[in-house]
């Protein structure tokens, strides 16, 4: 199975299975909120209109979104699988996706929820910091960097991302549970759900995550 969709709320654990998994099967990790933190360090018009919602705690609207993951999984070297993280997140999103896929007579093979509730959530993100270099992520307790402040695998700084301040984390909350959430069940009626508890140390959700890939 190759054409996984990561499910779950904002910090849930989406990116760190994500990478691994594209790693394993050497497949592209395609992450939304990757994209348009690149654009908005590089200043592109795409990252400027990006971060007037993201720093809400809004979602991106989804034609900017939509457009951006249709020219990105028709590369080429999405044709053996690829990896969705943070993609789709709305109910218009997933049906532009099936629709895209259909017209090359293709469909997403799993999505995998990872499901961890609101209390722990926030604890995660306030500890997250992220490399927004190279887009690697630690939690200050459970994944600390070698050198304090600094990335492991490319030597600049790691911040708290400004969307993981508490008052945005619950934000980002509550528009999960309001327009993401029900993607569990339009997956589910697709019959290609999965679910793994995301409560797990990372290496047991990963081996959760491999299991149901290699069913
Ligand atoms: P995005 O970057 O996708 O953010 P998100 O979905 O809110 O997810 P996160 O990256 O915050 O968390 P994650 O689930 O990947 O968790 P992680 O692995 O880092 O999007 C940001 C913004 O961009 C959105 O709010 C929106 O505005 C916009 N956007 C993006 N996509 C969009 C779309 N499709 N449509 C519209 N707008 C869009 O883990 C979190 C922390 O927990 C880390 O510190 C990690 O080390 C730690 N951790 C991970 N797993 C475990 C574990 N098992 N146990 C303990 N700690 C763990």
């Amino acid at each position: 199975m190759k054409k996984i969709i990561m499910l779950g709320a904002p910090g849930a654990g989406k990116g760190t299975q994500a990478k691994q998994i594209a790693e394993r099967y050497h497949i592209p990790h395609i992450s939304t909120g990757d994209i348009f933190r690149a654009n908005l360090k590089n200043g592109t018009e795409l990252g400027k209109k990006a971060k007037e919602y993201m720093d809400q705690g809004l979602l991106v609207p989804d034609d900017l979104t939509c457009d951006i993951v249709m020219d990105r999984i028709r590369q080429e070297d999405c044709k053996d699988g690829f990896v969705l993280d943070g993609f789709p997140r709305t109910i218009p999103q997933a049906e532009a996706l099936t629709e895209a896929l259909d017209k090359i007579n293709q469909k997403m093979d799993v999505a995998i929820d990872v499901a961890v509730p609101d209390e722990s959530i926030v604890e995660r993100m306030s500890g997250r910091r992220a490399c927004l270099t190279c887009g690697a992520t630690y939690h200050i307790v459970s994944i600390p960097t070698k050198a304090e402040g600094i990335c492991d695998k490319c030597g600049n700084a790691v911040v708290l991302r400004d969307d993981d301040k508490p008052e945005t984390v619950q934000k980002r909350l509550s528009v999960y549970h309001e327009q993401t959430q029900p993607l569990i069940d339009y997956y589910k009626k697709q019959n290609i759900l999965q679910t793994v508890d995301g409560t797990q140390p990372m290496e047991e959700v990963f081996k959760a995550v491999t299991e149901i890939l290699e069913q």
